[in-house]
């Protein structure tokens, strides 16, 4: 596992997003697997940029999505379906056909799930994988458990992250309690890992997930096993990593 240490919120940005186009212009047919929640704004923004100026082509690139919460519609402005929409697929020239992102309204959780992970396999394995990090150190939503969970599937969220993602709601009684995920397993078999993290909320989980024990508790642990993952964080997620 490689760190990158970077002075701000911005240069992480800018870091990620020349990762994912050197990826996209090596191979244009990439299958990227995608997070949303805050810290990979600034990546989607330059990524969108770079698009403007004609130095990336998303029409042969497919995506898949970490993650989504069980029961709000695509419409829901909370939802990542809508959250992607906004952030990036609305601005870039991407195939729609190829933008996949869990139903958290399918009928069948676990048909949905195991289509999932079938989705990800037609299409060849993820090639890039983009993660950002809970501050109780999970991944997706694979959040601290006893075992790592495998693949993709349901989860109950932990209080800790209904309490963090509330900013986006107008209160926690409005998160959803649940969501689907990819799972340890799905996260672990791309073939090559980028974690972005910034902010002093993250410092305690970016030190579990570099230099502690690994373990289901601290999810994002299982990346050091990971033969091509890196984390790009900036100097207050890494705060606690000196010494
Ligand atoms: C989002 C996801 C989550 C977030 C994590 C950090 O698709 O899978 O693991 O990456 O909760 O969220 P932010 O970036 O909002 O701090």
């Amino acid at each position: 596992m490689e760190i990158r240490i970077v002075k701000d919120y911005g240069e992480m940005s800018k870091k990620a997003a020349d990762v994912v186009a050197a990826q996209i212009i090596e191979k244009p047919d990439s299958v990227l697997g995608l997070a949303t929640g805050s810290t990979p704004i600034g990546m989607y923004k330059e990524l969108v940029r770079m698009y403007e100026e004609g130095i990336i082509d998303f029409s042969k690139v497919v995506t898949f999505n970490l993650d989504e919460y069980v029961g709000l519609d695509e419409k829901n402005e909370q939802s990542y379906h809508f959250y992607m929409m906004q952030n990036l697929f609305k601005h870039i020239n991407i195939d729609m056909k190829n933008v996949h992102i869990l139903d958290g309204n399918a009928k069948d959780i676990d048909k949905e799930c195991s289509n999932y992970e079938g989705e990800i396999e037609k299409a060849g394995g993820i090639d890039l994988q983009i993660l950002g990090l809970g501050r109780n150190g999970h991944i997706g939503f694979n959040e601290p458990d006893v075992k790592f969970p495998k693949n993709t599937h349901i989860v109950d969220l932990s209080e800790s992250t209904i309490e963090a993602n509330s900013r986006f709601f107008r209160n926690a009684e409005e998160v959803p309690k649940q969501a689907l995920t990819m799972g340890e397993a799905t996260i672990m078999k791309a073939d090559r890992i980028i974690l972005l993290a910034n902010g002093s909320a993250k410092a305690d989980a970016v030190f579990g997930l570099v230099k502690g024990d690994i373990k289901p508790e601290l999810p994002a642990s299982a990346l050091q096993m990971h033969p091509d993952a890196v984390v790009i964080v900036d100097k207050e997620a890494a705060s606690k990593l000196e010494g």
